[in-house]
């Protein structure tokens, strides 16, 4: 029997899951599946943990996420085809729910059947070879401290990209007298209170950490970027100046001759795609982008078509394109999708890589990836959703952003799913301090 090894349980691994439930539940036979986690529970980053570092076992936390932390798309640009957010809480909820919703959400999806029994949790897969045409897994058990194999006819990667920072050296850095961290260890921000706070970054993180800072009183935040501006208008308390050029003591000079207080820095300068758990021959290598190469269909390991990765892109769409990338990965395994020659599959490549090179704005990018992931879509049988309302919406909140960056969470926007109109939330999110799902979904 063909046997399929799923590294991680994040919302990936939980797709490749419930894209062989639902082949199952359709009567088709499927393969053993074995799934590796290291956590000790699945949802991968939704999954919140207080722990910084290394957990109990030595091992790094792979957490990102932080307390206070909202979705930063509208919950509907994410909806699952198979599973809409009417379905999960019994009604229409507001498009932008804090974290433990969305954790709410994923988990619910998954909870109903066996797929649980499948995963090895509080399990790390520490080393993968290639060889006699199998895939040779070497992995920990954390608990007892035991180092185990198995050997398996397809991998399918599911470890994420946003678990292991990147993180630049300033100078003045080894003598700055206050906190330095990188947003991976960003916790809550009640922390920086009245403090002096420096983020260092142009993308989300820099964005949701600096205004997460500002919300919850902090004295000033000061963003330095190092290329593009994102240029919002900031509410009072909040600057974007240009690239850190030093620190000296407690004052960050930047290069436009900006010169700060400072208390703490903050890297939000993003993640590395990291497999240390692969021989060098299988890993990818990239940056955060929107079409990794070396990817067929964006999942398929071009040197060796049995080794599939999912979610590496950087990422507009998120859970229902992870769906789609599972649904698709689960028919070449189950041989239901025969995948071309070498020479097309490097065209395809080349092809999709080409297109990504020449965007230059949000809507081309967004455009992008609403055609990538619509590709995929349609040769799967993964059910109906509407792509075509997800691209819109995504525009629209783009242009909210920049309308105001401090009430695009206000927004409502309506299901690909279900047609249904999220309502308002009774709080808008400057002044909703308290995430809890009870709060939320209150009212
Ligand atoms: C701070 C932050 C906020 C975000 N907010 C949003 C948002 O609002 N909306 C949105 O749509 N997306 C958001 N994202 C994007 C996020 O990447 C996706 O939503 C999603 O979590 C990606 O799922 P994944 O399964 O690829 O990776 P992950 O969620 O990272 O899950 C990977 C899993 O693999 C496990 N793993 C890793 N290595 C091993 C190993 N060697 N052995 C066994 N298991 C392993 C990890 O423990 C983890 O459980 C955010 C990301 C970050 C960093
Ligand atoms: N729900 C939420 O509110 C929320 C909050 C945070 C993050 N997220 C998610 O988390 C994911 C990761 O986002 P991210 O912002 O951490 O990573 P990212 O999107 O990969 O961005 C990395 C940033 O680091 C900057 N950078 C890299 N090296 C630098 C250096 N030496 N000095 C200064 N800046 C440097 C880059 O700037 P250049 O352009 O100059 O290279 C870029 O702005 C995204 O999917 C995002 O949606 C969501």
């Amino acid at each position: 029997m063909t046997r399929v090894a799923i590294i991680g349980a994040g919302p990936c691994g939980l797709s490749m899951l419930r894209s062989f439930e639902h082949a199952e539940k359709k009567g088709e036979k499927i393969p053993e599946i074995v799934c590796f986690e290291k956590q000790e529970d699945w949802g991968g980053l939704w999954n919140y943990s207080w722990r910084t570092g290394s957990d109990q076992y030595g091992d790094p936390v792979p957490n990102s996420m932080y307390r206070y932390l909202w979705s930063n798309g509208p919950k509907e640009c994410l909806e699952f085809a198979d599973y809409s957010f009417d379905e999960h809480f019994g009604k229409p909820i507001p498009s932008f729910p804090p974290r433990e919703v969305l954790y709410d959400y994923i988990i619910g999806r998954v909870s109903k059947g066996n797929l649980k029994s499948k995963i090895k949790f509080n399990t790390r897969v520490i080393n993968t070879i290639f060889k006699n045409e199998k895939f040779e897994i070497s992995y920990q058990d954390k608990v007892n401290n035991k180092i185990l194999k198995d050997y398996f006819d397809y991998v399918v990667v599911s470890t994420g990209h946003f678990s292991v920072p990147f993180i630049p050296e300033y100078k003045g850095m080894k003598s700055f007298p206050g906190r330095i961290m990188h947003s991976h260890d960003f916790r809550d921000a009640e922390e920086f209170r009245d403090k002096n706070v420096i983020v260092l970054g142009s993308s989300y993180s820099a964005e949701d950490v600096a205004l997460q800072c500002n919300k919850y009183g902090a004295k000033s935040v000061t963003i330095g970027y190092r290329h593009n501006a994102m240029g919002f208008k900031w509410p009072e308390g909040m600057k974007e100046v240009h690239y850190l050029d030093r620190l000296e003591g407690k004052k960050a000079i930047f290069k436009d001759g900006t010169k700060q207080e400072a208390d703490v820095v903050i890297l939000c300068t993003g993640y590395l795609h990291h497999f240390p758990f692969l021989e060098e021959s299988l890993q990818l290598k990239t940056g955060n982008r929107l079409y990794p190469p070396k990817l067929y269909k964006g999942i398929v390991w071009q040197d060796n078509q049995k080794l599939l990765y999912l979610g590496m892109q950087d990422q507009f769409h998120t859970f229902n394109m992870f769906d789609c990338q599972a649904w698709y990965a689960r028919d070449i395994i189950m041989n239901k999708i025969k995948l071309p020659n070498n020479n097309e599959i490097e065209k395809d490549i080349n092809k999709w890589v080409a297109i990504e090179e020449k965007l230059e704005n949000p809507d081309q990018m967004i455009d992008f990836q609403t055609e990538y992931t619509k590709e995929l879509h349609e040769m799967s049988d993964y059910p109906k959703i509407d792509f075509e309302l997800i691209r819109k919406h995504f525009k629209e909140w783009e242009h909210h952003k920049v309308e105001d960056i401090s009430t695009y969470r206000n927004k409502s926007f309506s299901s690909p799913v279900t047609g249904s109109v999220a309502p308002i939330h009774h709080t808008p999110w400057a002044t909703a301090m308290d995430d809890s799902s009870k709060t939320f979904l209150d009212k």
